[in-house]
């Protein structure tokens, strides 16, 4: 894969819709970059995509939903990856409010979004979208303050921000498709690089982190950078376990860098 690449949309569980983007990540493989729909009473978008895919992710989610009829956009938190598309979202759903804390509004600001389109919620509150009720999350890692992953109570379905990604070698439709070895080594590396602090956390504070999403007895976790998967808390959370032991280098500097790149160009 040589360009970031929007596959189709497709079901992933009651009313909850995957809009699965793939990056290209030069000697690592490929990254995957999900947002999501829930289509309850009060539908609701988690995450916005890459500003990149603009055209085909706007046309996407036309496919799934007319954005008129979007009342939320959830975002998990607001790095480029997850806000790529925000703004031309907001101005296709002018009835949809921004869901973040006051640190994500803080950030947001610098993308100048009118204050009254904001939503605040913290994690451990709840909000109720009609037909179900949904609760803001902390996951245990991340890679920005204001992140919140939420916690669908009628799917048990936890959307994890980027808690649980992996890099891959090809995509796949469901985690449950990655090789074990492979899934391992794509966490792990992936947690290194997005919470690269989580050397540094205690092990007593981290497993009750850890617990705390067991707790959630989740059929599927949806996270924004691994396939959905169902069924899989344990192995998901075993396999974050050995990234608190790796420590994380530094990427490639600008020799390798330049090395990486002329094999690329003359591949
Ligand atoms: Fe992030
Ligand atoms: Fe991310």
């Amino acid at each position: 894969m040589q360009s970031p690449t929007l596959f189709e949309a497709r079901r992933v569980t009651t009313e909850t819709y995957i809009l699965p983007a793939y990056l290209p990540v030069p000697s690592a493989g490929i990254l995957p970059v999900n947002a999501f729909l829930v289509k309850a009473t009060q539908p609701l978008l988690v995450d916005t995509g890459l500003a990149s895919l603009k055209a085909d992710f706007m046309n996407t989610l036309s496919q799934l939903i007319h954005p008129e009829d979007l009342r939320w956009i959830w975002l998990t938190h607001v790095d480029p990856d997850h806000v790529g598309n925000l703004v031309d979202v907001l101005n296709a759903a002018p009835h949809a409010h921004v869901i973040t804390t006051f640190l994500g509004m803080g950030k947001l600001g610098l993308l100048q979004l009118p204050l009254d389109r904001i939503y605040l919620l913290n994690p451990g509150q709840s909000m109720n979208l009609g037909d179900r009720i949904i609760t803001a999350i902390k996951p245990p890692c991340f890679d920005a303050p204001e992140t919140t992953g939420l916690f669908d109570h009628s799917t048990q379905t936890f959307f994890s921000a980027d808690c649980f990604g992996a890099l891959m070698q090809t995509p796949t439709e469901t985690a449950m498709e990655i090789a074990p070895h492979a899934l391992r080594e794509g966490l792990v590396n992936w947690s290194m690089v997005d919470a690269p602090w989580l050397s540094m956390v205690d092990h007593q504070v981290f497993n009750q982190a850890l617990s705390a999403v067991q707790q959630l007895d989740a059929e599927w976790i949806l996270s924004s950078h691994l396939p959905p998967a169902a069924g899989m808390v344990q192995a998901l959370i075993a396999n974050l376990q050995p990234a608190r032991h790796t420590t994380p280098t530094p990427g490639p500097d600008q020799q390798a860098f330049e090395q990486m790149m002329g094999k690329l160009m003359t591949a």
